[in-house]
């Protein structure tokens, strides 16, 4: 299983990490256009291989794609990330020539590949490597959901004062501040509703401080988040190498399901070997229809942004 990451900035480095800590590829491809770059960041890697007990290859790049041939799995962090008080629409401008470009050198060298898109505004970068790649749709996944989901667990263990190993919910609809539609109806401690264990408007509040949890760091940071990007992605990236047939939120290309059509947005999906193997349509209630809705129309403005 070849792996190749392009973008070797915060996020692309930790997903290169998480992937080679868990040790289930063989190689992993860290590309980037700053000389020397990639480089650096794989053999300070490779350092820690005999530390944290991995086996894969980690192969730093200056921008040669030739390295990146017969990658099963590419993974696109690159472009620039949001600063503080910016949305991640406000990205597309730049970000949009660099994913159509990264993401059409990636297929010169591996056609038979798996895209992740991580790159901001990320259902709309999705929806791009879609219209300009001719990938069939189940090899395009964007990555959103299932770190909108690891920050939504994060704040409903806090707010239930329980071990996140405890905790399950999922959060779908577009990746930004305004879009990302929370569960919480669905949400459970150990099979239990948490609506059992905490108040309506506490669990308001666990919504409103997931869909705010990319912004909340990048004002922290300077810079957006890096550690559980590189997790989530490591973990669709599992998913599909191991053919494990796990179910995350990814933004995949919708054609009449949930109502909606020509756009990718984050909805259930089944992971595995051919990728998107399924997407699950769960039963939403009037009111998360509406959110998921009022997401889509939200992913479609920015799309009528992209000249394509
Ligand atoms: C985030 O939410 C990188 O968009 C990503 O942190």
């Amino acid at each position: 299983m070849k792996v190749t990451v392009v973008g070797a900035g915060a996020v692309g480095a930790s997903c290169a990490e998480y992937i080679a800590i868990k040790n289930f590829a063989s190689e992993v491809v860290l590309l980037d256009i700053k000389e020397d770059y990639a480089e650096g960041k794989a053999m300070d890697l490779m350092q820690t291989a005999s530390l944290n007990g991995f086996d894969t290859k980690i192969i730093g790049s200056t921008n040669d794609y030739s390295k990146t041939a017969g990658s099963d799995i590419a993974v696109i962090t690159s472009g620039i990330p949001r600063k503080p008080g910016m949305t991640r629409e406000e990205l597309i401008g730049i970000n949009a020539g660099i994913v159509k470009e990264v993401s059409s050198n990636i297929i010169k060298h591996s056609p038979d590949v798996t895209i992740i898109v991580v790159s901001n505004p990320m259902d709309t970068m999705t929806y791009l490597v879609h219209k300009t790649t001719g990938l069939p749709k189940n090899r395009i996944i964007g990555m959103g959901g299932a770190l909108d989901s690891a920050r939504f667990k994060y704040r409903l263990a806090e707010a239930l004062e329980a071990p996140i190993s405890d905790v399950d919910g999922m959060v779908i609809g577009g990746h930004s501040d305004k879009g990302m539609v929370p569960l919480t109806r669905l949400a459970t401690r150990n099979s239990v509703l948490v609506s059992e264990f905490i108040s309506e408007d506490r669990l308001n509040q666990v919504s409103e401080d997931t869909k705010v949890g990319g912004a909340t760091l990048t004002k922290m940071l300077g810079t957006s988040a890096w550690y559980a990007p590189g997790a989530a992605v490591s973990g669709l990236v599992q998913a599909i190498a191991c053919d494990q047939k796990k179910i995350f939120p990814c933004s995949t290309l919708l054609s009449g399901e949930y109502g909606l059509d020509d756009l990718c947005i984050g909805v259930p999906v089944v992971l595995g070997k051919g990728g998107i193997e399924k997407i699950v349509e769960i039963k939403l209630d009037e009111a998360e229809a509406n959110k998921l809705k009022e997401s889509a129309e939200g992913v479609k403005k920015t799309n009528s942004l992209l000249e394509l």
